[in-house]
């Protein structure tokens, strides 16, 4: 009997020691659950904080850029798009002009006025007189009324250097092109400040430029520094960019980039785009540096003294 209740002992002694074991088990197994759960929970917050930490640094890299003006798919047409500036004093040390001197100030961007046909004919005339030299850095340029092309480190006067061979870089209808769409851009400018545009003038320099992404050899080649072009040129009043390539397609990096206390503000090229602003220090600027392909633009420049002026380049 004794035994018999022993072994009864025994026996509910092991039913309760497997219950134990069941209990523990299913405790272990729910704490187990438990704890993958919480520790998912982590790893995905920890995954959100890598997460925002590389968008912060990724976003810190391209602080420098804050808003785009125009971007290049966009088109601006048929009116201008204009964003007034106050004007800085910079014109007061300078003798006034009226109906010229700046008394509004901005910025304009309009793809309504050279057609994309227009900047291809331009772009290859770009392209054949620097093709006849061109920097040994990054930024060559080749301006038409001086003559001044550039070469190696340096510069040569294209009309004397090749002479005769000149005809076969740009024909009359070329440079008739090149007047009608210079005519063009100082109508929009002066419409877009309220100036009278008989008594504006073309003056240097005003150059065809191709920048690519080799490294600059001299300063020349140097074209991404923040400048103003009044205190650079202090006979510019109006300076105007006419793109010939596409930023994105034919190249990257290249953005125009106003400086402004609060923000950087770009204008992304695009074949047949004119680009165009009064040029104080009310519009500090840069041109990012280009990182692939090749970028042409026409730089355009106005004055309002007469005594500053340039003709129209004509063949010789
Ligand atoms: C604009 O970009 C320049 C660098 O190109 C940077 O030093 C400056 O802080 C930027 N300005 C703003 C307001 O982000
Ligand atoms: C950039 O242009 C120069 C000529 O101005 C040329 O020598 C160089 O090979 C070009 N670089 C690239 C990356 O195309």
């Amino acid at each position: 009997m004794a035994l018999l209740r022993q072994r009864n002992a025994q026996s509910s002694n092991a039913a309760e020691i497997e219950k134990k074991i069941k209990r523990g088990n299913a405790l272990r197994q729910g704490s187990a659950w438990r704890w993958s759960r919480g520790s998912a929970a982590l790893l995905l917050v920890a995954l959100s904080l890598c997460g925002l930490a590389v968008w912060l640094y990724v976003t810190s890299l391209d602080s420098d850029v804050t808003e785009t003006l125009v971007s290049r798919a966009e088109l601006v047409s048929p009116q201008p798009r204009v964003y007034p500036v106050e004007c800085s004093d910079d014109y007061q040390n300078h003798k006034r002009y009226p109906g010229c001197t700046p008394q509004k100030c901005g910025r304009g961007v309009t793809d309504s006025i050279v057609k994309r046909e227009e900047a291809e004919v331009l772009r290859r005339l770009a392209e054949r007189g620097l093709a006849l030299a061109g920097s040994e850095g990054g930024a060559s340029i080749l301006d038409l009324h001086s003559g001044a092309l550039s070469m190696g480190k340096q510069f040569v006067n294209i009309y004397r250097y090749f002479g005769d061979k000149i005809g076969d870089v740009f024909t009359k209808e070329d440079l008739q092109l090149y007047r009608d769409v210079r005519g063009r851009i100082q109508t929009v400018i002066a419409e877009t400040f309220g100036l009278d545009p008989t008594l504006m003038y073309l003056t240097k320099p005003t150059f065809f430029s191709r920048i690519n992404s080799t490294v600059a050899k001299t300063q020349h080649d140097e074209y991404w520094h923040p400048h103003i072009d009044k205190v650079t040129y202090g006979s510019f009043d109006y300076t105007s960019l006419l793109y010939l390539s596409d930023y994105g397609s034919d190249f990257t990096g290249g953005r125009f980039v106003f400086m402004d206390q609060n923000s950087n503000r770009t204008v992304e090229p695009r074949a047949g785009r004119v680009s165009f602003f009064s040029s104080g220090s009310e519009n500090l600027h840069r041109v990012e540096k280009v990182t692939w392909g090749s970028r042409y633009a026409i730089t355009v420049s106005f004055t309002c003294d007469p005594a500053h002026a340039i003709s129209d380049p004509t063949l010789p």
